[in-house]
């Protein structure tokens, strides 16, 4: 079984204050719990949480979004069932936050299943507008419709097109690729140095988000935005995706501007060097955020 040391050895000289890095992974993550506000209130789940014995509090990103102490089966509790809340890491959960659809707005998330984020983008959207939730895999997708049945989402449609290939018909004022990839921001080890999450069959996955983020691209209206996001570590599947983006089409990088410790995006690794526009791309680490590893690059057109 490899160790941390071992398994992240290559970005040993990026990520800051490795030991620590290495030591986080072997612990649990926050319980984070988005509120969903098409159904419910913070203060109303906060009260059903203290009922059921869980302090929580508001995280420093959005009140609907709470950080609950010692909670290790969300999807058990009533309020899960009801559709009152949803289960998803504080970092994952600044993907739609970045993103920022609008009320009324036409929006395209092109990975979508199993949901997180096409549920998160439909409340801020106030369920307005519309959202097409595309994935190329149809039993995931059956998991994404539960969700937005339970969450009480109506402003989504769903498509199963292998999203390099989704037709360019119609163009949207936001898009999400919230790219396949090895996953290694979910990567923990238990108590016994067991590796909970293992690297998913991959393939060729720089080349499958390089041709992912190049189409979301080309689905934007003028002046529409796209943000890239993947829970990798790894420059390959991150800063060289972006890379290929600068240098295929007329994209803008944006700053992004939330209250969360982060790193700014890489300009080199190894031979490699990237655009210095690059630092407006986030980083976040587990032991910084207490969450799980991510990228988030905010593009416009
Ligand atoms: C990181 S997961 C998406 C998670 C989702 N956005 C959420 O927040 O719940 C990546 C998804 O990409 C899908 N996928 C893989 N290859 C794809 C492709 N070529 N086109 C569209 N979706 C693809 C997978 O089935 C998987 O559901």
């Amino acid at each position: 079984m490899p160790s941390c040391h071992d398994l992240f050895a290559a970005y040993a000289d990026f990520i800051p204050d490795f030991s620590t890095f290495c030591a986080s992974v072997q612990t649990e993550p926050s319980c984070c719990l988005r509120v969903n506000t098409l159904r419910t209130r913070p203060d109303v789940v906060r009260t059903m949480l203290i009922e059921e014995g869980y302090h929580s509090r508001p995280s420093s990103l959005a009140d609907d979004l709470l950080l609950v102490d010692g909670l290790t089966h969300p999807g058990a509790l009533r309020g899960a069932l009801l559709g009152y809340y949803h289960s998803q890491a504080l970092t994952s959960a600044l993907a739609a936050l970045v993103l920022d659809p609008q009320p009324g707005e036409m929006t395209c998330d092109l990975c979508a299943a199993p949901g997180s984020k096409t549920s998160h983008m439909a409340q801020i959207m106030r369920d307005e507008g519309l959202i097409v939730a595309n994935d190329r895999n149809g039993k995931r997708l059956s998991m994404l419709e539960f969700n937005l049945k339970r969450l009480g989402v109506s402003n989504t449609v769903t498509t199963c097109y292998a999203g390099q290939n989704f037709p360019l018909r119609q163009k949207f004022d936001r898009v999400l690729v919230d790219a396949p990839c090895s996953g290694e921001g979910n990567y923990r080890w238990d108590h016994t140095g067991r590796l909970r999450h293992h690297r998913r069959a991959s393939g060729d996955l720089p080349r499958l988000q390089r041709q992912l983020l190049l189409r979301g691209f080309d689905l934007l209206a003028p002046g529409g935005t796209l943000l890239y996001a993947t829970c990798t570590y790894n420059p390959s599947e991150n800063e060289a995706v972006v890379q290929t983006l600068l240098e295929q089409r007329p994209a803008t990088l944006e700053p992004i501007q939330f209250d969360l410790a982060h790193c700014p995006g890489l300009q080199h690794w190894k031979a490699q060097t990237y655009d210095s526009r690059m630092q407006h791309c986030w980083r976040l680490y587990p032991h910084h955020t207490q969450s799980v590893g991510f990228f988030l690059a905010r593009i416009r057109n």
